[in-house]
């Protein structure tokens, strides 16, 4: 398949858990670029539901064919772990105005830091543009069904953390 975009590009995130949101983003973007990495964030800010270790299964569990796309666990930086693994792109996804502010300080800082690294913007898919990993993680705690907005696997653990006896 010929890929418009030569190169490199990180597709980074907590994957607390994988969406299909995220999971229509890195189709798209591993028919846009020659080769994808993503990146799977430790922050020691953040607490997880998932593991490093367990977030990073369950992406790499989701891949299936896509030949040209690899995940990497990476503390620090995300402009440091794409200069790391040779990236020119960094892709980020956009539902909603509500995510601009954040993206917009995060590609101006990322830009400062390194000019020589893109950092580009796909627009979500209106089927996508509501589910966030937060919003899943709420509903699972919930008992509601998830099986529109996560892969099987990812509803099972989910389900594993959050049980909900009967259900
Ligand atoms: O979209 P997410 O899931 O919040 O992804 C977050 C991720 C992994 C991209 C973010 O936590 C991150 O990059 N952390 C590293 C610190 C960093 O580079 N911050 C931006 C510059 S201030």
């Amino acid at each position: 398949m010929q890929h418009p975009l030569k190169g490199c590009a990180v597709y980074a995130g907590s994957f607390d858990p994988i969406t299909f949101g995220h999971l229509n983003l890195i189709n798209r973007a591993a028919r846009l670029f020659n080769n994808v990495v993503i990146g799977v964030g430790e922050n020691p800010k953040k607490n997880y539901l998932f593991d490093l270790e367990k977030r990073v299964a369950m992406v790499e569990a989701q891949l299936g064919g896509l030949e040209n796309v690899r995940v990497q666990p990476f503390h620090g930086l995300l402009i440091s772990f794409a200069e790391e693994v040779g990236a020119q792109v960094i892709v980020r996804g956009l539902r909603a105005s509500t995510d601009f502010d954040y993206e917009f300080q995060m590609g101006l800082v990322n830009m400062d830091l390194r000019s020589e690294i893109e950092t580009l913007f796909l627009l979500s898919s209106p089927e996508h543009i509501f589910i966030s990993s937060s919003t899943v993680k709420e509903i699972a705690y919930f008992g509601g069904e998830l099986s529109r907005y996560v892969p099987e696997d990812v509803a099972a653990a989910l389900k594993e953390a959050f049980p909900h006896p009967g259900t």
